[in-house]
């Protein structure tokens, strides 16, 4: 018996080949807009009259009929909801059949053809075809024109055209499209993202004429021997002729091959395209091309003989109201975004993009890894049993995704590596894949993580390796692959981590370690940081607030719950902390100021591209921020790859870091020396800080004590001693303590906690791991739930002594607390002394600091120390110093799933005050980490999404001696062994005062 097309294993039916989308004057109409649609609630015998019978201009609402523009995701218009899984195929797993409830979504529309399309003329038809094209469509679509069906397909990121001339009629003609959820399709599209459907990306009517520049494939090639490029462009049918003015070439043959002394090469660095016509008696195509040569050339992966290193990022399309329906100024975001924040490279998980992305790509310079729309990762929860990517019934269907992957994007520069897909085992029919491609792209190398003996691909890839791992890899020592046979070929293949540091919420941790190991090892060639963008889908509450959705939130009943939001980008596409680190972790050019010798060391980390667009000054400020002095320094003439150390001599003092005054702090910048396409002349690309004062030689980025507002500063005047009040209270300077040690009051504020702290609300990071978490472990040692009982209280000379001991019910584990708090300079001092008591051994702690929670309305913020941003002891790469101030709020960072965040690290004092400009200062002796929340960290804990938080009155505050790490544990590994926090004996010295 036929199986339904939907759900036949088959590609598609009807649909003509895949070919290059190239600029056309032809003439074409944009078919997007607003359709009739309904939605169907299963396949089932649904007949075909919608499409065939003559449908009315405002259909009937009673018959399930209103308007859906196209393209969008219907269920992102109120129709249906979307549905969110990672690995698990949200349907049994029986292929290719998919279950009765189908949601179905019928499409309908009628258009006027113009008048003068070619084939209608009167009299002598001009001859010509016309195809209705569709860029993408989830996940199975029937096409009808004038009533007569066309065909069907399937590959919902891939893009289908059907010949529709014989049937187009002069004036009002309509188009129908009845679109599958599910389908034997579904089985290769089980990315981790939303569940989405519908006519997602434009549809469009093309005249193609006769005869059609149908399909070209340009190779423009780039001889770093010579500096030629050559040109070589296959058309279709004779006749066409070429013109680069540029190059000189008019009326050419674009067969050649043209060899072309003193091309300038196409890089991401330096993206330089040509101008290049095509044409025919009956149409001319534009085309942009990049000359550029991609190798895979004694174990390196090169472009124009020069090894590479990918800055990347996995990017999936969003956007948080219309889901992967880009629009071009979306996509045009995300390009600028990336460049300014020194990214080079995308790996276009696990689909292609839409065209216009890879257009942008070409223009601005980004290496592309162009991923196939292929993804089986659900058969792995199945032993794989029955994975298409090993069965022959599915053979064509993954060739045909290939063929139109590469057949579409073959002409892009950009596009450097093709993948192809993501997570789907391994069997003959990837292999076949990666042969087929290399039979018709020999210029371009074939990527697959899942064939993990690299039998078939020309990269060795691996997803959230730990740095271990990559280590042993840039050594060429790691173990041999499953078959030993290959051990070999693999050993000599260059390495990408196509996926690392998961940047789920707070995190990702150890982005600096990784980056070292990419520069240490030539066969590492950099990575992908999964993912560029949280896919939070955007929904308003009651009050007006808006917040993003994750798995779950549309009661889905099986889902993978916020796994979807862990990108560098909030859905808004605001940059998220993590990748504000990273832009600082792999900018192009280091800057290394030497405080020993007053010198700059500069390291040009480009990969073709000197540094003369570039400009280079330097500022000296003193520890409350104010500019001493500041100036220029020359650019170094470096070509890539190439490193120099300039003397720091400049201004009226003589060289800033060696006579600097104590205290002051030197900042190196690099910043553009003039526009460039992707930002603006001064836009910062790299920079670096140090101590510059001249008792601050370690150039530790610690500040130093002694800044004006810091107040308070040891041993100024006499101490007060402590005094018993008459209702028997402890007076110490501004603070009043019960008999028994609890703080009551300070500066004037009512306390309502201040005891020490070991937990913090757990971070996706902590959360990963399951079983094994962090936050499971801590969970177990009952580090969220401890009990402090007071041993003793006592004034004790100057000051008034607390000692506690803080355990977790059923653990004889505890941590010996004492609290010294003695009046100092009109301030309260307290120093906090922890030791642990019993066995601790392999347990670290989230943090350790002083829980204070006042009543205090706080509405700013200001701080010297590290910042503006939050950071932590494995994420602070691009933390500055200096003094800063923020808005109360605005110190929350509002991952989609709320949990620890806003540390400040390193920080001299901090000021919390109110609109008044009352309120607390905190002075570190040295210094301290500090989150300032209007709730407690239980709240922050217990909150599924940001806007269920609502301030409690008090001023939350984590004053803290060190925090654990953050790693990547969400999806990697966990915090490196130098990055966690294992309880030892320790002490926190802070001064608390009013404002
Ligand atoms: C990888 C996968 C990605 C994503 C990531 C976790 O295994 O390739 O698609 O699921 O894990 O966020």
């Amino acid at each position: 018996m036929r199986l339904p097309y939907f759900v036949d294993p088959a590609p598609s039916e009807g649909a003509v080949g895949s070919r290059a989308t190239g600029v056309s004057d032809a003439p074409g109409l944009s078919l997007d807009g607003h359709w009739q649609f309904r939605l169907r609630p299963d396949a089932g015998d649904l007949g075909d009259a919608f499409a065939v019978e003559p449908f009315p201009a405002a259909p009937s609402t009673d018959a399930g009929w209103s308007e859906l523009p196209v393209p969008a995701h219907w269920q992102l218009h109120g129709h249906g909801s979307p549905a969110y899984t990672n690995v698990s195929y949200p349907f049994p797993i029986d292929p290719p059949f998919v279950p009765d409830e189908n949601p179905t979504g019928e499409y309908r529309r009628a258009f006027d053809l113009p008048d003068d399309w070619p084939g209608l003329a009167p009299g002598p038809q001009p001859g010509g075809r016309t195809l209705l094209r569709f860029d993408g469509v989830d996940s199975c679509y029937r096409v009808w024109l004038n009533g007569v069906a066309l065909g069907h397909a399937k590959g919902s990121r891939l893009a289908h055209e059907f010949e529709v001339g014989h049937l187009l009629r002069p004036g009002r003609n309509t188009v129908a499209v009845r679109v599958h959820q599910w389908s034997s399709g579904s089985y290769l599209e089980d990315q981790d993202m939303w569940w989405l459907s519908g006519i997602f990306r434009s549809v469009t009517l093309l005249a193609r004429p006769e005869p059609a520049l149908d399909d070209v494939f340009v190779r423009a090639g780039w001889d770093h021997t010579t500096g030629a490029g050559t040109l070589a462009i296959t058309t279709c049918g004779p006749g066409v002729r070429l013109d680069v003015p540029e190059l000189g070439l008019h009326d050419a043959d674009p067969a050649g091959p043209h060899v072309l002394p003193g091309t300038e090469p196409w890089t991401a660095e330096t993206p330089r395209l040509y101008e290049a016509v095509l044409h025919t008696d009956r149409e001319q195509v534009r085309l942009r091309v990049g000359f550029r040569t991609v190798a895979v050339t004694d174990g390196l992966l090169t472009v124009n003989g020069r090894p590479i290193t990918f800055r990347g990022v996995n990017r999936h399309e969003w956007h948080p109201e219309h889901g992967r329906a880009l629009d071009r100024a979306t996509m045009l975001a995300d390009v600028l975004l990336m460049k300014r924040h020194n990214i080079n490279a995308v790996r276009t998980s696990h689909y292609p993009p839409h065209p216009d992305f890879l257009d942008l790509c070409d223009e601005y310079g980004l290496w592309v890894i162009d991923e196939c729309d292929l993804e089986t990762h659900g058969f792995e929860q199945v032993g794989w049993r029955g994975n298409p990517s090993a069965d022959p019934r599915w053979r064509d269907a993954l060739l045909d995704r290939i063929q139109r992957t590469v057949e579409r994007d073959k002409n892009h520069p950009s596009v450097i590596v093709w993948s192809l897909g993501n997570e789907s085992g391994t069997g003959d029919n990837l292999a076949a894949m990666a042969h087929w491609c290399r039979a018709r792209d020999p210029e371009r190398p074939v990527h697959y993580e899942g064939d993990h003996d690299s039998g078939y691909v020309d990269l060795y890839s691996r997803m959230y390796a730990s740095h271990e791992e990559v280590d042993a890899i840039g050594r060429r020592a790691e173990p041999a692959p499953a078959d030993p046979a290959l051990d070999a070929h693999r050993r000599d293949l260059p390495f990408v981590l196509c996926e690392y540091a998961h940047a789920m919420g707070n995190g990702p941790g150890g982005l600096s370690e990784y980056q070292r190991l990419f520069e240490r090892h030539a066969r590492v060639q950099g990575g992908f940081v999964w993912e560029w963008i949280d896919h939070g889908i955007a929904r308003t509450a009651a009050d007006g607030r808006r917040w993003y959705a994750y798995g779950g939130d549309f009661d889905e009943p099986l889902h993978d719950g916020n796994f979807v939001a862990d990108g560098l980008l909030f859905p808004d596409r605001t940059p998220s902390p993590g990748l504000l680190e990273f832009a600082k972790v792999i900018e192009p050019v280091r800057l290394e100021a030497d405080p020993a010798d007053g010198s700059l060391r500069v390291t040009n980390l480009h990969d073709f591209r000197s540094l003369d667009h570039l400009a280079l000054s330097w500022r000296l400020e003193d520890s409350d921020g104010r500019v001493l002095e500041d100036g220029t320094l020359e650019v170094p003439d470096l070509a890539a790859g190439q490193a120099c150390t300039l003397p720091l001599s400049a201004g009226a003092h003589g060289s800033p870091v060696r006579s600097a005054p104590a205290g002051s702090w030197l900042t190196v910048s690099a910043v553009l020396a003039a526009d460039e396409p992707w930002a603006d002349a001064g836009h910062e690309v790299a920079w670096a800080q140090l101590a510059a004062g001249q008792e601050s030689r370690t150039g530790a980025l610690s500040p130093a004590p002694g800044s004006a507002r810091g107040g308070a500063r040891p041993g100024v005047r006499p101490t007060a001693r402590p005094v018993v009040d008459d209702a028997g209270q402890v007076r110490v300077g501004p603070a009043v303590f019960s008999a028994t040690g609890a703080l009551g009051e300070l500066a004037g504020l009512p306390v309502a906690v201040a005891r020490l702290d070991v937990w913090r609300a757990p971070t996706d990071n902590d959360l990963g791991g399951g079983e094994q978490s962090l936050a499971r472990i801590w969970q177990r040692a009952g580090l969220d739930r401890l009990r402090h009982r007071t041993v003793s209280a006592a004034i004790d000379g100057d000051g008034f002594t607390v000692r506690t001991r803080v355990a977790a019910a059923a653990s004889d584990r505890g941590l010996l607390t004492t609290y010294g708090w003695r009046e100092q300079d009109g301030c309260l001092r307290l120093d906090l002394t922890v030791e642990p008591d019993g066995d601790w051994s392999g347990l670290a702690l989230p943090r350790i600091g002083l829980q204070l929670a006042v009543a205090l309305g706080c509405a700013e913020v200001g701080w010297y120390g590290l910042g503006p941003g939050e950071s932590y002891r494995d994420s602070r790469a691009a933390a500055r110093l200096g003094a800063w101030s923020s808005p109360f709020e605005a110190l929350q960072t509002p991952y989609l799933m709320p949990q620890e965040n806003g540390n400040r690290s390193q920080v001299r004092w901090a000021e919390f005050t109110d609109a008044g400009g009352r309120g607390l200062r905190v002075t570190g002796d040295p210094v301290f980490d500090f989150a300032a929340r209007p709730w407690s960290g239980a709240a922050l804990a217990a909150a599924r999404h940001p806007h269920e938080l609502s301030p409690d009155g008090l001023l939350h505050l984590s004053l803290d001696l060190a925090h654990d790490g953050l790693g990547s544990a969400s999806c990697g590994p966990g915090p490196l062994p130098e990055h966690r926090l294992h309880p030892r004996k320790d002490q926190l010295s802070l001064l608390l005062s009013p404002v």
